[in-house]
């Protein structure tokens, strides 16, 4: 048996089941891998659950303000995702829905990974997206290195055409992978239970005690961090904006820094605001009415 046919066997006794699992709607495909990024699966089901029936498809989407998707996607983080899926599906509906991952990249703000995720889970095509989760599988099984890289990515696509199926349930090998990755081959994988040990070389390392856990793995991504403050900007952000979405009629910008933070001081402080406030507008989540914030329309 093959080592794919090995693993889509312990994938029908084991897959997770997930609302996106049950569609190829490229639509419902894209949505779920937008937030899917940077989110956790139990967290993503209910969002995914409550955006669907009110943007059930691309065109209901692409006639959304921002104000409308900001606050669906409330909760969530990283708000600029949600205005990237808006203006993709407004792509989608200009040109039609792409039928190959060429098609599915020419999209702004669709990158390698999900082009080729929609192409494999929405449209049965034989690709591999390659995310840090199916990095960490591929790299161990197929290169044998324990902790790979991104820059491992070129020589996983390169040995993975040989390692996935030309017939059957190809398609599911991705699927596959985020499981085996999130059950058993995690950062510290549990080797003993991984149903292609005797594949792995990998295994033999983990198994023999011959691979230490590097305690940092990479290096935090740098996140710009204002002075003396707890958190990133990006945590902030996020406060300002859920303060802005909170508000009955617009938030003073006066009134906005005690607010998000309780060590804030007018004179130290007032230019970080004025920046975070900067990028979010920039970035076309909020806009100043009259000295107040609002949500963009
Ligand atoms: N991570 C990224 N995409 C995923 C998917 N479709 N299912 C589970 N985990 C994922």
């Amino acid at each position: 048996m093959t080592t794919a046919s090995k693993l889509l066997q312990w994938y029908k006794r084991h897959r997770r089941d997930l609302p996106w699992r049950k569609t190829r709607d490229p639509y419902r495909i894209l949505v779920s891998e937008v937030m899917l990024q940077q989110t956790q699966v139990d967290r993503v089901k209910m969002f995914y659950a409550a955006w669907i029936p009110r943007f059930p498809n691309w065109k209901r989407l692409a006639s959304a303000s921002n104000e409308d998707v900001i606050r669906m996607w409330a909760g969530l983080g990283y708000n600029r995702r949600a205005l990237m899926l808006r203006d993709a599906a407004r792509q989608v509906v200009e040109r039609g829905v792409p039928t190959t991952t060429e098609g599915w990249r020419a999209i702004k703000g669709i990158g390698p990974y999900t082009s080729s995720a929609i192409s494999a889970f929405a449209q049965k095509k034989r690709v591999m997206p390659i995310d840090t989760n199916i990095r960490r599988v591929l790299g161990r099984l197929l290169l044998g290195k324990p902790f790979p890289q991104p820059r491992d990515d070129e020589r996983i696509q390169k040995v993975v055409n040989d390692f996935l199926p030309h017939r059957g349930n190809y398609f599911d090998v991705p699927q596959a992978i985020f499981d085996l990755a999130t059950d058993i081959c995690q950062k510290s994988p549990k080797c003993i239970e991984c149903p292609l040990r005797r594949e792995c070389p990998s295994a033999k390392k983990f198994l023999s005690g011959r691979v230490r856990i590097p305690k940092q793995m990479i290096k935090k991504a740098v996140e710009s961090r204002h002075a003396e403050k707890l958190y990133p900007d990006r945590i902030y952000r996020g406060r300002i904006l859920k303060a802005v979405r909170e508000s009955k009629n617009g938030m003073p910008i006066g009134r906005i820094g005690p607010i998000i933070d309780p060590y804030f001081d007018q004179i130290v402080d007032s230019e970080w605001i004025e920046k975070m406030i900067s990028r979010l507008i920039k970035d076309q989540l909020i806009e100043i009415v009259r000295g107040k914030l609002f949500l963009k329309k």
